[in-house]
């Protein structure tokens, strides 16, 4: 005689609807999670495409050095400062890592300035200050041929760039790293005699590409 492990037929009854309940249950929790899911999806792909990118402009450069040695070695010392604007109004941005230099001609003629990560909040701005510089950087011999055309025009076009990574924040959600490139391009006035002074620029608009 086999051992009836049912109670009653009633009790079998009970545990079939709870079975149903059961299926009825994980089917609404599957589609409640894969409509939230979605959800999800529009609003990341919505966030990733929506924020603005970071403005950038040059508020100054000094030259203060622009020396070459007779074997093409160049020592240079430039003073500059950019002004970074997050024009969004509901996205942050991390910077996490900016290299800055500047280039001539399209040569790089000081080293690459790191400046520190840093979280910037939406609407909000931050001055960076640095010194870029290069001591005995060999450049191509037609620099001493540029810089004294240059100087016949009567302006020296510098270029100051900067590459980085970012990542924007849209509440607690942090994106992944994006990288970026920003473009300055200063135009120095530069005269005839040796100026007394570094060769100055002010206010100039930077274009950035992500
Ligand atoms: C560049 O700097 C180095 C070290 O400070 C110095 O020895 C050299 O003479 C400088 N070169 C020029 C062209 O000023």
């Amino acid at each position: 005689m086999s051992q009836i492990h049912e109670k009653s037929p009633q009790h079998c009854a009970k545990k079939k609807l709870i079975n149903i309940n059961k299926h009825h249950k994980k089917l609404f929790y599957t589609f409640t999670t894969f409509i939230l899911s979605l959800l999800l999806l529009i609003l990341v792909i919505w966030f990733i495409l929506h924020p603005t990118k970071p403005q950038f402009s040059l508020k100054e450069a000094d030259i203060y050095q622009l020396t070459l040695s007779r074997s093409h070695l160049l020592n240079s010392s430039i003073q500059i400062t950019l002004l970074s604007n997050n024009p969004n109004q509901k996205v942050g941005i991390y910077y996490d890592e900016i290299q800055v230099y500047a280039s001539y001609k399209g040569q790089q003629i000081t080293l690459d300035s790191s400046v520190p990560p840093f979280y910037q909040d939406y609407k909000d701005s931050n001055l960076l200050s640095m010194v870029l510089v290069a001591n005995g950087l060999p450049v191509d011999p037609s620099f001493g041929y540029e810089v004294g055309r240059d100087q016949m025009a009567g302006r020296l076009v510098l270029k100051v760039k900067a590459n980085g990574e970012l990542r924007w924040k849209v509440g607690t959600w942090v994106s992944g790293r994006y990288r970026f490139n920003v473009n300055c391009v200063a135009i120095l006035p530069f005269g005839q005699s040796v100026p007394s002074g570094p060769l100055t620029s002010k206010g100039t608009q930077c274009s950035t590409i992500i």
